[in-house]
C-alpha cells in the first residue's frame, strides 16, 4: 500500500468560473459561509501540529479557485517555509494569476497546474459558463506569466468532453513540442454533474493516446508530480503529455492522498465520505492537537480499506457534491 503523504487543501469553495463539469448549471451550490472557513491560523495549526507530525509532507492548494482566498500569497509563504514541507503546489484556473505569479513564486510556490480546456476562446467561454467578454486571454496571460516567472513543472489540465473540446486534442498536445509545458488530458468524471454526463460522457485516455501517436508518435516519459497521470512525450518535444484515466483505469488502490475541505473536513477519498473528520469544529471546541493527530492516524489506518472498496465500486457512480465543493 502506498504511503499517504499528499494533502490536497481546498482554500475556498467559491470560483470565478463555472465550468460545466465542475459546477454544472442548475446545481444548487451552497457556498460555505465566511465564518465556517478555516482561518489561516487554524489551517497552519493543522498543517504544523497535525498533518506534518503524522507524515504528510506534500501539499497542494486547490479550490474552488484558490487565488480567490484573501492573503493567499502570505499563506503560501507560511506553508512553504515550514521545514518539513517537501512539495507545495497549486491547481488554479489561471484567471487571476498573471499579476501575482511572481509573488507566488517568491513566496516559495514552485509547481502550478492550470486548467486550459480549449485554445479556442469561444469554446473556452462555453465550457467555463461565461456569457460576457471572453476570459480566455486572461488565462493565457496567466499561463505565459507563470512560464516567464519560472514555475517548473508547469502543467495544463484539459478535461476532455466529447463533442465540446475533443477535436482540439492534437492542437493542445502540440503545445508541448516547443514549450517546456506538460499538458494533461483528464477523463471527465461524473461528479455532481450526471445530467451533463449522458451517452458517451467521456473519452478514454487509450483512444486519445492512439490518436496522438498516429500523428506525432509517443514515447513513455516522466515529470515530477504526486498525482495519477501516466506520462508520455512526443519524440523530441520539450514538454510532456499526461493522461489521467480515473474512468478507464481505476487507480484507487495506489491512492496516496487525502483532502481537506475549506471548512475543515478531512476526507480520505474524493468519491467516498467514509470516516471523514470535522477538524475545524473539533479545533474550535478546544480539542487539543494531540487528540486530532490520533484521529487522523486512525483514519490513515482505515484508508487502505476505503481505497479497495472504492476501487470495487468504481468511479462511475453519481455523486451529490460537485468537484468545486470537494476541492478538486
Ligand atoms: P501532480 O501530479 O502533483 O502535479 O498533481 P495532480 O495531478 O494530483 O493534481 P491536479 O489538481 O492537477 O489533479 C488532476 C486531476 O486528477 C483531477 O482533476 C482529477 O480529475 C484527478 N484526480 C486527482 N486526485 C484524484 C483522486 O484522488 N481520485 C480520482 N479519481 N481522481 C483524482
Ligand atoms: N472530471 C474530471 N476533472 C475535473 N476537474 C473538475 N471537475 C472535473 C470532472 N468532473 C478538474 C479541473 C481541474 C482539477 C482540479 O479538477 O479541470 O484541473
Ligand atoms: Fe472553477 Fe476549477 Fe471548477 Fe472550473 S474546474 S469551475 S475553474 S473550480
Amino acid at each position: 500500500m502506498n504511503q499517504v503523504d499528499y494533502l490536497r487543501i481546498s482554500l475556498i469553495d467559491r470560483c470565478n468560473f463555472r465550468c460545466q463539469y465542475c459546477m454544472p448549471e442548475g446545481a444548487e451550490l451552497d457556498y460555505i459561509l465566511q465564518q465556517q472557513l478555516l482561518t489561516d491560523e487554524e489551517l497552519l495549526t493543522l498543517i504544523e501540529e497535525v498533518f506534518i507530525p503524522v507524515g504528510f509532507t506534500r501539499f497542494r492548494l486547490t479550490g474552488g479557485e484558490p487565488l480567490l482566498r484573501p492573503r493567499v500569497v502570505e499563506l503560501v509563504e507560511a506553508i512553504a517555509s515550514l521545514p518539513d514541507t517537501q512539495d507545495l503546489s497549486m491547481t488554479t484556473n489561471g484567471f487571476l494569476l498573471a499579476p501575482i505569479a511572481q509573488q507566488l513564486y517568491d513566496a516559495g510556490l514552485r509547481r502550478l497546474n492550470i486548467s486550459l480546456d480549449s485554445l479556442n476562446p469561444e469554446t473556452f467561454d462555453k465550457i467555463i459558463g461565461n456569457r460576457g467578454r471572453s476570459q480566455w486571454q486572461k488565462v493565457w496571460d496567466g499561463i505565459q506569466a507563470a512560464h516567464r516567472v519560472g514555475f517548473d513543472p508547469l502543467k495544463l489540465n484539459v478535461v476532455v468532453i466529447p463533442g465540446v473540446n475533443d477535436q482540439e486534442v492534437l492542437d493542445l498536445a502540440a503545445l508541448t513540442i516547443d514549450r517546456h509545458w506538460h499538458v494533461r488530458f483528464i477523463e471527465f468524471m461524473p461528479i455532481g454533474n450526471d445530467r451533463l454526463f449522458v451517452g458517451n460522457g467521456w473519452v478514454a485516455s487509450a483512444d486519445l493516446r492512439q490518436c496522438i501517436r498516429d500523428i506525432f508518435g509517443l514515447t513513455e516519459s516522466f515529470v515530477r508530480g504526486n498525482g495519477p497521470a501516466d506520462v508520455f512525450q512526443i519524440p523530441g518535444a520539450k514538454g510532456t503529455l499526461g493522461f489521467i484515466s480515473q474512468m478507464s483505469e481505476c487507480f484507487c488502490d495506489r491512492c496516496n492522498r487525502m483532502r481537506l475541505s475549506a471548512d475543515g473536513w478531512l476526507r480520505p477519498c474524493l468519491l467516498n465520505e467514509t470516516g471523514q473528520i470535522d477538524l475545524k469544529t473539533a479545533l474550535r471546541a478546544g480539542v487539543n492537537t494531540a487528540e486530532l493527530r490520533n484521529q487522523v492516524q486512525q483514519l490513515l489506518l482505515m484508508k487502505p480499506e476505503i481505497n479497495y472498496k472504492q476501487r470495487d465500486a468504481g468511479t462511475t457512480g453519481a455523486y451529490s457534491r460537485t468537484m468545486s465543493q470537494i476541492g478538486g
